[in-house]
């Protein structure tokens, strides 16, 4: 069977987690395929709310199986205290939560060497989540990472201690005041890694194709954006792998040709946390309006997130690069309200109009060319089926469709499992 694909087409937090808990029930896989704890994925049913952070959305559900692909870069300190928020759902997941031998291991170093690089950029800091993510893909491509599959061979402390030596030598070398007690850091990384290793480790590239191969469907979940993307992100302002479609065949070693459906998810309107330019961001009362009904706040860090009107000329730049076939449109409820609903459709770039992502989106190259809509002030949050939706929204989401000539099978109209709307 091929694998389909679900993956966020602006910067992050679209509601990726609580996509794929619904979609899970057609899958018998879900396989995350880059980022780490970084991420924070939310999913809401029956009155609970849960955050996800490396494991794959799909743990919820009885049957499925859910693989950390070797393109993820996992903290056994975050993870294990992700474990334990499971306990109460008694979910068996010495079955069900699989890790990939390649993927590899965030040290405290690494962390600390994240915080060490923010700190030292001052006012270019990325407004990076400081979870190691940087650093961790910096020793990967500099081919000194430590690997899972690492953690199974007697000689691997011995690797760990020089790898940590070095950085923090390169902590000092930053020149700036973080304070830290590595020993303490040690043992709480220590004690994860044994608690790590009572989980399946497998060779996950074999694993996917085998199941292709015996027919079992399997879903594919990004996390970030694809505005995050390392190649066609808003560099530097961006995560460290590459969360777009091509992400998904190095991160769990699936051919491209096995690629079937690419799911993109996108909010009704965009929202961007930590650095970096975002031409369609409201500093005004609106903006301030969808942060609050949208409680646009990081799952991770807490961080408010900044918020704006959707930009349809990054939107169709996201679609364009990972070739999505079907887009999902979330949080349509929080915009309900709104007298006028506003749509980037161009930029003015350097005196000149134009439809595509240029090199550099700073403010003061570009400015965003609106399109208006009449609003809607239904509240959506009850509605259970498709001619439910009011006009006025119907129309927003046709032009959308229009325009990046793809369907939006799914509207979102609420954070719950249940307030989710086929097409
Ligand atoms: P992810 O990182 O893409 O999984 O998204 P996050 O979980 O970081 O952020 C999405 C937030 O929006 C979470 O708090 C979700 O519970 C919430 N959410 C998801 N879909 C909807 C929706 O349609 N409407 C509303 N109001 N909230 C939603
Ligand atoms: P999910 O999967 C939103 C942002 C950070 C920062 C930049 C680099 O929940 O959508 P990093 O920690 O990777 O060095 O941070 O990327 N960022 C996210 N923003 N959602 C995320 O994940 C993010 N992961 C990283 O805020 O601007
Ligand atoms: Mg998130």
């Amino acid at each position: 069977m091929a694998v389909d694909l679900l993956l966020g087409l602006q910067w992050g937090d679209e509601g990726k987690g609580k996509i794929v808990d619904v979609l899970t029930k057609n899958y018998d896989i879900i396989a995350r395929f880059q980022g780490g704890p970084n991420a924070g994925h939310t999913l809401e049913f029956d009155g609970i709310k849960h955050v996800l952070r490396t494991i794959p959305s799909g743990i919820f559900h009885d049957k499925s199986i859910n693989v950390i692909g070797n393109g993820v870069v996992i903290d056994p300190v975050v993870f294990v205290k992700e474990l334990e928020g499971l306990d109460q759902f008694n979910i068996d997941y010495k079955k069900k939560l699989i890790i990939s031998r390649k993927a590899h291991v965030i040290l405290p170093t690494h962390r600390l060497l994240d915080a060490a690089s923010e700190a030292s950029k001052g006012k270019a800091k990325i407004g990076s989540t400081l979870k190691g993510i940087g650093p961790t893909y910096m020793d990967k491509t500099g081919r000194n990472g430590i690997r899972i599959g690492d953690l199974e061979l007697n000689d691997w402390k011995e690797k760990y201690r020089s790898l940590a030596d070095k950085h923090e030598a390169m902590i000092e070398f930053h020149n700036v005041d973080i304070q830290y007690d590595l020993q303490e850091l040690e043992t709480e990384f220590f004690e994860a890694v044994e608690t790590l290793k009572t989980l399946q480790f497998i060779d996950s590239e074999e694993y996917l194709y085998k199941a292709q191969q015996e027919g079992k469907t399997i879903l594919a979940e990004g996390a970030q954006g694809s505005l995050l993307d390392i190649d066609f992100g808003t560099y530097p302002f961006v995560t460290s792998s590459n969360t777009t479609a091509a992400g998904a065949c190095t991160g769990l070693g699936v051919a491209p040709n096995k690629i079937k459906e690419v799911f993109g998810i996108f909010k009704a309107y965009t929202t961007r946390v930590g650095s970096g330019p975002f031409p369609t961001e409201l500093f005004d009362e609106v903006g301030a309006e969808m942060a609050k009904i949208g409680h646009e706040f990081g799952a991770v860090t807490g961080r408010p997130r900044r918020c704006g009107w959707l930009d349809l000329v990054a939107l169709k730049y996201a679609c364009q690069v990972n070739g999505v076939t079907q887009l999902m449109m979330m949080k349509g409820d929080v915009l309900s309200g709104f007298e006028t609903i506003k749509v980037c459709t161009s930029y003015k770039y350097k005196g000149e109009e134009i439809t595509h992502l240029p090199y550099n989106i700073d403010p003061e190259n570009l400015t965003p060319v609106y399109s208006e809509y009449k609003g809607w002030s239904e509240d959506l949050t009850k509605m259970t089926a498709k001619e439910e939706l009011p006009k006025n929204l119907l129309d927003y989401v046709h032009f959308i469709e229009k325009e990046t000539g793809i369907p939006i099978k799914i509207v979102s109209v609420g954070p719950d499992r249940k307030q989710t709307i086929l097409r």
